[in-house]
Order: C-alpha cells, then structure tokens, then sequence
C-alpha cells in the first residue's frame, strides 16, 4: 500500500505494534483513528500524536463494532484503510481439559473480531479508489507454538479467511496484506522487554517497507524460517520449536 494520504483506522492502536504503526503512519501524513477498549491507552497515543484521533471499541461485541463502523463511515468519508490489528494470547492446555473462557475469548476477539469489523466496513472500502485491508496474523499462523495452541489456531484460521477474501476482492480496488509478525517485544504476552524478541522499533522500520512493495504478505526476515515451514516436514520443525520453546519457557 501506498504509506501517504491515506485514512486508516487501527485497532489496538492504544499499544504496542498498533500503537507504533499508528505513530509512524501518522509521521508519514496519514490520518489515523485508533482503537481499543481501554480509553487510558487511547488518551495517552491521542496526547502525544496531536491529529490522532480514538474511538473506544470491543472487537468481541457486534453492536460495538457495528456502532463504531457506522459512526467511522459518517466522520471519516475518506476511510480507507483498516489495520485489523487486535489480538489477545493467552495460554491454554490443548492437551487437557480446555477452559472455556479462553477458547471463547481469543475466537471472538482474533478471529470473529476482524472478520465482522472488516464486514461492517467493506462496503465503503469498495467505494474508495484506493483501499487497503490490512490484518496482523503471526508466524505462529504457519508454526504453532503448543502452549498457545487456540492461539496459533485462530492466527492460522484468520489467513486461510484473508487468503479467501483477497481472491474475491481481486478485481476491486481493495488490496488485501497480511502482516505475520515473529516474535515481538510488546506487552501482549511475558516480558515487553524480553532480549530474545525483535525489537519494537526495528519490527516497524522491516515492516513498513514491506508494507510499500504491496507483498500479499509482509514479513520481516526473522518470520522467514516459520513461514516457509509448511510442507511435507513441518512435523519436524514444530517439533524442534516446540521442544525448544518448552525448554525456554521452563527456565524463563
Ligand atoms: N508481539 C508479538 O510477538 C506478536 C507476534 C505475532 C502477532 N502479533 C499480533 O499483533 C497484534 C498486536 O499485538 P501486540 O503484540 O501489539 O500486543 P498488545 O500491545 O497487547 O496489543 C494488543 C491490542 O489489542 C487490543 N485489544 C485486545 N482485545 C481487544 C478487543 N476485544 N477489542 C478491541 N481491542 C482489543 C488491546 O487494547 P485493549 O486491551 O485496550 O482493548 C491492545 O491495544 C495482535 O493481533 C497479536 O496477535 C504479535
């Protein structure tokens, strides 16, 4: 897509990878609307970005997604771009008993939460003459990691759907990216600032670029290895992950 001019709404603009990539869209003249639950997050980008504007959101309830599309459409004519960027990762046991809450939780939020937000809006997309949708999946999409795996399940549902809706939306003016982050140093999961995990500012700066060149799929070089996992022996890579995972988080 095309990083100038544009009117992107963001959600889970109030942190971390939303957050950065709203605060480095709006440098580069786009207007931005971010969106969260949590207002505090959202005041706190609105007041050190003036021109960034915020609107309070819950990806997991309808009405608020249909109320906040419909309320973009009337105050931002010029939409024309969503970053489907709101995710929830939380730990779960697929091996045992699976709580309910947390199955629910993350379909809802990464999984229905983008598909109804894009729904409620790809109308006035398609009316645009440029559009963009944008959506932050993961390298756990391709790799899962086995103590999130209705986490990496969701991520890998979500870019079978993008994959379906990008075939469909190929004659329109709507261009559809994936985002699939490796492991980034944000606050969604453990320690923001875990050395092992890319840094924030330079996750930003590989993406961006990618983001230019129009790639169906933006990937920093350290996603290449779990990307380019699938095929006959992916059972072997996410077993090696996964028993290197399983070792790091013990002595974590
Ligand atoms: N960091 C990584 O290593 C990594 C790797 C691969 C993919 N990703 C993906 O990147 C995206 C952003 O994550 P992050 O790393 O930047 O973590 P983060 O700072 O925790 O951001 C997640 C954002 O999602 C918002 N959110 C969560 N539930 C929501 C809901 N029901 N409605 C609206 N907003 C909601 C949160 O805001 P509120 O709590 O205020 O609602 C928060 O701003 C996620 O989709 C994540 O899966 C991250």
């Amino acid at each position: 897509m095309k990083l100038t001019g544009n009117t992107v709404f963001i959600t889970g603009g109030g942190s971390g990878i939303g957050r950065a990539l709203a605060e480095a869209l709006h440098q580069r003249g786009n207007k931005i609307i971010i969106a969260g639950r949590r207002r505090a997050q959202l005041d706190e980008v609105v007041a050190a970005n003036p021109g960034i504007d915020a609107v309070e959101l819950d990806v997991a309830n309808p009405a608020s997604i249909e109320a906040v599309a419909a309320d973009l459409i009337a105050r931002y004519p010029t939409l024309n771009v969503l970053f489907n960027n709101a995710g929830v990762m939380l730990m779960d046991n697929a091996a045992g008993v699976m709580d309910e809450k947390t199955l629910q939780t993350h379909i809802a939020i990464n999984l229905l939460g983008p598909i109804r937000l894009t729904s409620a809006l790809i109308e006035h997309l398609k009316q645009q003459k440029q559009a963009t949708l944008l959506y932050n999946t993961s390298t756990l999409a391709f790799t899962p990691l086995a103590p999130f795996a209705v986490y990496s399940a969701t991520k890998a549902a979500l870019h079978s759907f993008v994959m379906s809706q990008r075939f469909l939306l190929r004659d329109t003016s709507v261009k559809v990216q994936e985002i699939a982050p490796p492991w980034v140093a944000t606050g969604l999961v453990g320690d923001a600032n875990d050395p092992r995990a890319m840094r924030l500012d330079h996750f930003v700066e590989g993406t961006l670029a990618a983001l230019e060149t129009d790639a169906e799929e933006v990937l920093v070089d350290e996603a290449l290895v779990y990307r380019n996992n699938p095929g006959p022996k992916e059972h072997a890579f996410v077993t090696e992950l996964n028993t290197f995972m399983t070792k790091e988080l013990a002595a974590a």
